[in-house]
């Protein structure tokens, strides 16, 4: 047992993060951008819509600000291990230190989870925006991708697969395989190119809140919460306000919900290891990054739900359809040519944050070598990124994923109560150790993070947790299968070894 539990020390972790194999290139605003970088995307430009439309209400903005509390209370914790122990791993290395390998294992495989599950979604929802993109071009161009190549030959319905007409999403393939071939290549390429991804949907989010603003009519916010407030149920027992079928509605729940649109702050503490002063920069990086999409995210939910009466906003792309409701049909080209370079960064930063799990997971030994091999030239996990990406592409390409899409949620959600109650572990265990970045108002903070993130996945349907009980028994399997044996930390502490 005390294998499972074993801790990795402090100052091995960080013996890590001084090896000089990864490059060293990014300041505090190539963080902070690609932060943005891989928060702003289909939450914001997809989610909200149905979010306010079926779940929230004129709400949606509340649900907006505590789901940016939470996340705010995670950033804080996030900032303090990722400025203490600066290494690739980031929540999976921060469990290592203070809890133990088999919580750094349930962490890591979460993260993948979260990172290359969450990639392949968002691919696919890339697929759907590119397929509209291209209709704006002439007909006569005959630029259409073919109907069997622009969908994944399995749909889930009602709780079961059905086979469609499709054979492949090409396009989302496509863009994985491309973005992966970016990756391998190195750092400063994938930094540049998050840059102007970044630039193109800032602007466009700008756009929308203050041309936007000339359309508000303060009287759509006359019904604020028609679901209510709360929202709440525990494995599908109805604990407080309204549910449709397993999904709960009302304010709290839609926080839950969009919870998405926020994933990605936390990707930053990934690339420790290629920054150029981890200890003043990860903090800036993960928290201001998440200021930064948290005050536009609210502006953006303030406005659209002013545009356009709640229940007439459109549910799959409730941002650029708000526009043409109210009569600018050509923004709706601007907002979504933006959304679609919005959800090309997501992509790029989770590929990104997927491979360094791996990479640190491997260099530990509880997975492959293989995943840690760094490539002399490019100064990457070159191999590993490529395992990544082949394996995201064909997850895209052929499986439905849109189910999926909560799982990101809840995978996260925990790994984010994961990381603020491993604050308070460590300021227990380690009260010395230097830390540059200091979690304000411990333990009322990371107490925070860790109560709010369990009231949001308490706020998500059942099957959510059915689904990450799945995933966790699979990861089980691998780690005994694996894992275990080949521990450098286990093989370390072992007298045979
Ligand atoms: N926050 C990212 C998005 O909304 C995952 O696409």
């Amino acid at each position: 047992m005390s294998g499972l539990l074993a801790k990795k020390p402090l100052q091995s972790a960080l013996g890590e993060a001084k090896g000089d194999h990864l490059r060293r290139v990014l300041g505090p605003w190539a963080l902070t951008a690609l932060g943005i970088g891989a928060i702003i995307g289909s939450g914001i430009f997809v989610t909200t819509g149905k979010a306010a439309n079926q779940i929230a209400g004129p709400a949606l903005m509340i649900s907006y600000v505590l789901a940016g509390l939470t996340c705010l209370f995670a950033a804080l914790c996030y900032a303090e291990f990722a400025a203490m122990t600066p290494v690739a791993g980031s929540a999976y290395t921060y469990a290592y230190t203070t809890l133990g390998e088999i919580f750094a294992w349930i962490i890591g495989w979460d993260l993948i989870l979260e990172y290359a599950v969450g990639a392949s979604t968002v691919a696919t929802g890339w697929s759907a925006y590119f397929s509209n993109f291209l209709t704006l071009f002439p007909p006569d161009w005959g630029l259409t991708v073919p109907a069997a190549l622009n969908e994944s030959p399995l749909a889930y319905k009602d709780g079961k697969f059905v086979a469609t007409d499709g054979v492949i999403n090409l396009p989302a393939v496509l863009i994985i395989l491309a973005l992966t071939g970016v990756l391998m290549k190195g750092i400063k390429e994938s930094a540049n190119l998050n840059a102007v991804m970044v630039a193109i949907k800032v602007g466009a989010v700008l756009f929308v809140i203050l041309v936007g603003m000339v359309f508000v009519n303060p009287a759509n916010w006359d019904d604020f919460a028609p679901y209510g407030w709360t929202g709440i149920n525990v494995f599908g027992y109805q604990v407080l306000g309204e549910h449709r079928g397993d999904q709960p509605i009302g304010m709290i729940a839609g926080a839950a919900i969009i919870f998405f649109a926020y994933i990605g702050f936390d990707a930053v503490s990934t690339q420790a290891e290629e920054s150029k002063n981890p200890q003043r920069d990860m903090p800036i990086g993960i928290i201001g990054s998440l200021v930064i999409c948290t005050v536009l995210y609210i502006a953006v939910v303030i406005v659209l739900t002013g545009m356009v009466r709640y229940d007439q906003l459109d549910t799959k792309a409730a941002v650029s359809e708000a526009f043409a409701q109210v009569g600018m049909k050509w923004a709706k080209s601007l907002i979504g040519a933006a959304a679609l370079a919005g959800l090309t960064s997501v992509l790029l930063v989770m590929l990104l944050g997927s491979a360094r799990v791996l990479m640190a997971m491997s260099r530990d030994g509880l997975l492959p070598p293989f995943f840690s091999a760094i490539h002399p030239g490019f100064k990457t996990p070159c191999k590993g990124t490529a395992v990544v990406g082949l394996g995201v592409a064909l997850m895209a390409g052929l499986l439905p994923l849109d189910a999926l899409l909560e799982m990101t949620n809840i995978g996260t959600l925990f790994a984010f109560a994961v990381v603020s109650g491993a604050v308070l572990v460590m300021r227990y265990s380690n009260p010395d150790a230097p830390r540059p970045f200091r979690c304000p108002l411990v333990p009322i903070v990371p107490g925070m993070g860790v109560l709010a993130c369990l009231l949001l996945m308490l706020s998500l349907p059942a099957h959510n947790w059915y689904r990450l009980f799945g995933w966790m028994a699979i990861g089980l399997v691998v780690y005994f299968g694996y894992g275990r044996g080949h521990s450098v930390l286990g093989r370390r502490s072992s007298p045979a070894g």
